[in-house]
């Protein structure tokens, strides 16, 4: 449970007792002691087990529309539960409400220590966005990586969708648990689907057997490091008439798909073509997953966290592929011009 602390001698009380105890991060006496006297006049969330303090999270403004989070740590018995999860949601909720448009968090560049590598995998997975790299604000062996997320849930989800980009490069190890790659699938399976007819179906594969198994067949390989896959099925089942709608749908559940795995804080590659192609590698895939007749598999999507940075395609100009009322129309890009 997460609690707002106001006292400001509890504040520096709960902050000494969770920042001593992380000396991996806090290990420096003196800044430690910065932020546990500054704690008592930022706002503060403690997340409690029952009375006991075990992390906590300190906001406060850094301009008129960001508020920053300044600190937070959880015991490292605690790690891995949700906590620092559930502390920044609160923080996020308190900070809009208190009508900031914007959260931003500093932390040392990914790459550098493991520890801190942890950190920044921690702040993306929670839909922070990298702004800036400052590399001597702090010293040159902790360049400051500057994270920021916008406070405002409709920009926050445009934002999502927007930065959304294929990603082909090497996986971290960690695995992918399963609660998010139910919360992957649910996305998948909750896509518009043509007359209702819900043609597609979805296998998650967490299981390193049979990862290794489909990596076996699927050749050149993709995804080979990923700790997590959806592989995709369709039906072909008619919609009314001779028409068929199963390429739509299945196209609709792999955007979600990949969107959703995204807000997760993974990343993943819509791998149709490779597995569709004339040498069928989908239909090896759907053999060793024992896939019934009746249902092709036509994608592989691998999921798991990155472990380079992958600069987004090009893509071509908003005004060579949208326009407002007419095909090619230039301008008028918000209809203030059709006003008389
Ligand atoms: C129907 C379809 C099939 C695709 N098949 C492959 C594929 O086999 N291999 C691959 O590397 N990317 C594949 N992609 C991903 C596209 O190459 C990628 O979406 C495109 O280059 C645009 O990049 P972006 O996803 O980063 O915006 C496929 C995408 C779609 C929509």
């Amino acid at each position: 449970m997460v609690r707002k602390i106001t006292d400001p001698e509890e504040k520096a009380r709960i902050a000494r007792s969770v920042l001593e105890a992380l000396t991996d991060w806090f290990g420096v006496e003196e800044s430690r002691e910065e932020y546990i006297e500054k704690s008592r006049g930022w706002d503060f969330f403690a997340a409690m087990d029952h009375e006991k303090p075990v992390g906590f999270l300190c906001l406060k403004e850094t301009g008129r529309s960001t508020a920053e989070l300044a600190v937070m740590g959880v015991l490292a018995e605690y790690h891995r539960r949700g906590i620092g999860r559930e502390l920044v949601e609160e923080a996020k909720k308190h900070a809009a409400a208190a009508g900031y448009g914007f959260l931003q968090v500093k932390t040392v560049k990914m790459g550098c220590y493991e520890d801190y590598d942890r950190t920044n995998r921690f702040y993306l997975s929670m839909g922070f966005q990298e702004l800036e790299v400052f590399p001597e604000l702090w010293d040159e062996a902790n360049p400051c990586q500057v994270y920021v997320q916008s406070l405002r849930e409709d920009q926050a989800f445009l934002d999502l969708i927007l930065h959304r980009h294929s990603y082909r490069g090497r996986f971290r190890p960690d695995p992918v648990p399963r609660e998010d790659l139910r919360r992957i699938l649910e996305a998948g399976l909750a896509a518009p689907s043509g007359c209702n007819k819900q043609t597609c179906s979805l296998i998650a594969v967490d299981d390193p057997e049979v990862l290794a198994k489909l990596r076996a067949v699927i050749d050149p390989p993709v995804g080979e490091t990923a700790p997590a896959a959806v592989c995709v099925l369709t039906r072909r089942i008619i919609a009314y008439r001779d028409r068929c709608f199963a390429v739509q749908d299945y196209s609709a559940a792999i955007e979600n798909m990949l969107l959703a795995a995204n807000a997760l804080g993974y990343q993943s590659c819509w791998y149709e073509g490779h597995v569709t192609d004339l040498d069928r590698i989908g239909d090896r895939m759907a053999k060793i997953l024992n896939v019934p007749e009746g249902y092709e598999l036509v994608c592989f999507l691998p999921v798991g966290i990155a472990e380079e940075a992958m600069a987004p395609p090009k893509k071509k100009a908003f005004e060579e592929r949208a326009w407002f009322n007419e095909f090619g129309r230039e301008g008028d890009p918000d209809g203030t011009d059709t006003v008389v």
